[in-house]
């Protein structure tokens, strides 16, 4: 790998496993200095020593925290070049029971958090003189409805409208905001919830698998790099064909896991 991102400091949301993982261990391996965050207080330690980065153990949802990730960022390399607003939560259920303290809940991590860590980085950003990169972790749930759904997917469809948005406002100072959305992929927290999941997502997927986390890892990366400056308010799919056709397998394991709760 080459150090394409050598001297630029990142923060990545969320990154304790999965693929916020994948993209912060990615770009340490790339030359970045990284500042990981991550709700649980033991990932939050792990992750980093695993990958030579920095750690913080917060929780998105809370607007100080995420402004406090910027002035750590900048108190510890000096800057904030790349901000990454992976952390989301899913919270299953019917729209007709959905309850307002879940719908809150994923409003304030997966949007609140999203929306602040871009004000704050790109404040600083902004400062700064030199652009920068903003990247929204969105689903292709955004474009494609999905059982249980609702308010998850209303906040990936609203971050790939964010991304849009903010080229107006932050595209003259040099800064591109995109959004990546992800189909199903292989990580530790839907491995957990199916263990069936990479068979039931294969059959269904034209590639014949889901996506691993170095898939959207990748992605990730380019949409970062110099190599993508003219990129600007896109929202990249990786889901392997998926969305072409958009079959759905069973979600048993959501009303089993109502029943044994
Ligand atoms: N995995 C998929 O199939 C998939 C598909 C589409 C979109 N996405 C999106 O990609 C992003 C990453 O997905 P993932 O599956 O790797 O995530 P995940 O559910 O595995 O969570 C990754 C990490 O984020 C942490 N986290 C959760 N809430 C947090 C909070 N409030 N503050 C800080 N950290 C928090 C978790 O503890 C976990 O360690 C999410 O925004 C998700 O919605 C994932």
């Amino acid at each position: 790998m080459t150090h394409e991102f050598a001297g630029q400091v990142v923060i990545v949301t969320g990154a304790g496993e999965g693929i916020g993982y994948q993209i912060a261990a990615d770009l340490v391996r790339a030359g970045a200095n990284v500042l990981l965050n991550e709700v649980d207080t033991i990932k939050a330690q792990q992750a980093p020593d695993a990958i030579g980065c920095v750690g913080v153990g917060a929780d998105v949802g809370d607007v100080a925290v995420v402004r406090g990730l910027v002035e750590q960022a900048v108190n510890a390399f000096g800057r904030v070049d790349i901000a990454v607003a992976n952390a989301g939560i899913t919270l299953w259920n019917n729209f007709l029971d959905y309850q307002p303290d879940d719908f809150q809940c994923v409003l304030n991590i997966n949007l609140g958090g999203s929306f602040f860590l871009a004000q704050a980085a790109a404040r600083q950003m902004r400062a700064q003189g030199v652009g920068g990169r903003i990247l929204f972790m969105s689903s292709v749930t955004a474009v494609q409805a999905i059982e249980y759904l609702s308010a998850y997917a209303m906040t990936k469809a609203a971050l790939s409208m964010l991304a849009r948005q903010l080229v107006t406002e932050l595209g003259p100072y040099g800064i591109t905001t995109n959004a990546i959305a992800p189909g199903a992929t292989v990580t530790p927290r839907n491995v957990q919830d199916d263990a069936n999941y990479e068979a039931v997502w294969g059959n269904i997927t034209p590639t014949r698998r889901p996506a691993s986390v170095a898939d959207i890892a990748n992605a990730a990366l380019f949409l970062l790099s110099p190599r993508a400056a003219q990129i600007n308010g896109q929202t990249l799919i990786v889901d392997g064909g998926w969305t072409a056709t958009s079959p759905v397998p069973s979600l048993e394991f959501v009303t089993r896991k109502e029943t044994e709760s």
